[in-house]
């Protein structure tokens, strides 16, 4: 049996829009709170992207190292740039933070599938860089008074750009410094997927601990929850295989292609 070969009971419906490779100069960077945090403007594409979708980002200057190109989320995208949010974890995206403007980056996107956004209530769980495929999103979205927003951050929170969402929207945030910290957090999460869930949609993004601590209240209250993985990818055109997650229905499907934007109850973490 191929097991890569559909995606199983994973939602086929919303394809991504076909992905193109472009040459993007780099606009200029900036950093926040450190250098360890970093905004990076680049030309905006021609192509439009739904909240959820990402890129994969190779400068250059690589050459042939490194080799492979980098995933991240789109943060936004207006007439003037397209913002890549950026936390510096190893070579690619130390190198990625100090582009200079007026250096090219190879950007293929958009790629995979994002979010379905309805317009009535909202809310966004977001768990350290888990906030950035939710920037534009919140700037965009035609009713923000209908999000609230549950933010968990082990850093401060200067490092984030949870500020810079619209006033008008409900904002939360947790610091969490300790194991306790972190136990009351996930209690948090629990309670407002319970109370959220007869109301509308949960979107989450962040990493793998944090996501299953959704999925777990999602599936013990059955609330409509889209969950974004963010699984180490090399190629992020479904090639290399590096990314599969397991469906529900025991399949393995690649998240660049499948994904990264998924059913709460439709995968297995
Ligand atoms: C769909 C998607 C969207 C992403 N969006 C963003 C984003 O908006 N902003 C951002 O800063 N990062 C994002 N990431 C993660 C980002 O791609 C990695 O941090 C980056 O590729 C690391 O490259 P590096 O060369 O600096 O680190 P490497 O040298 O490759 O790795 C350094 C360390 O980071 C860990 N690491 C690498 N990739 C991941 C990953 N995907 N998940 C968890 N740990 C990882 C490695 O295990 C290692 O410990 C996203 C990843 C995916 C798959
Ligand atoms: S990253 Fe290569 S198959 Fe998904």
């Amino acid at each position: 049996m191929n097991r890569f070969k559909d995606g199983g009971q994973v939602d086929k419906n919303t394809l991504s829009n076909k992905p193109e490779c472009s040459s993007l100069k780099v606009l200029g960077t900036a950093y926040a709170g450190s250098g360890d945090f970093v905004h990076l403007y680049l030309e905006p594409p021609l192509w439009e992207f739904s909240p959820g979708q990402f890129v994969m980002l190779r400068p250059e200057s690589w050459g042939l190292d490194p080799l492979w190109p980098r995933p991240f989320s789109i943060c936004e995208k207006t007439a003037e740039y397209m913002r890549i949010f950026i936390q510096v974890v190893g070579r690619g995206t130390r190198l990625l933070s100090l582009c200079d403007p007026g250096s090219t980056i190879n950007v293929t996107g958009p790629l995979g599938r994002g979010f379905r956004v309805p317009e009535g209530p909202l809310l966004i769980l977001a768990g350290g860089m888990g906030i950035a495929p939710f920037l534009g999103l919140c700037k965009n979205h035609p009713y923000p008074q209908k999000i609230s927003m549950l933010f968990g951050h082990r850093l401060a929170l200067k490092h984030y750009p949870f500020e810079e969402s619209p006033g008008e929207m409900h904002k939360e945030s947790m610091h969490q410094v300790s194991e306790d910290d972190l136990k009351t957090f996930a209690q948090v999460l629990g309670e407002r997927i319970r109370d959220f869930a007869p109301k509308g949609e949960i979107l989450a993004c962040g990493p793998m601990p944090f996501l299953k601590v959704v999925q777990k209240y999602a599936l013990a209250c059955k609330a409509s929850v889209q969950i974004s993985v963010e699984t180490r990818m090399a190629c992020g055109v479904g090639a290399c295989l590096g990314c599969v997650v397991k469906t529900n229905e025991e399949e393995m499907v690649q998240s660049c292609l499948y994904g990264p934007v998924f059913a709460a109850d439709k995968i297995v973490l």
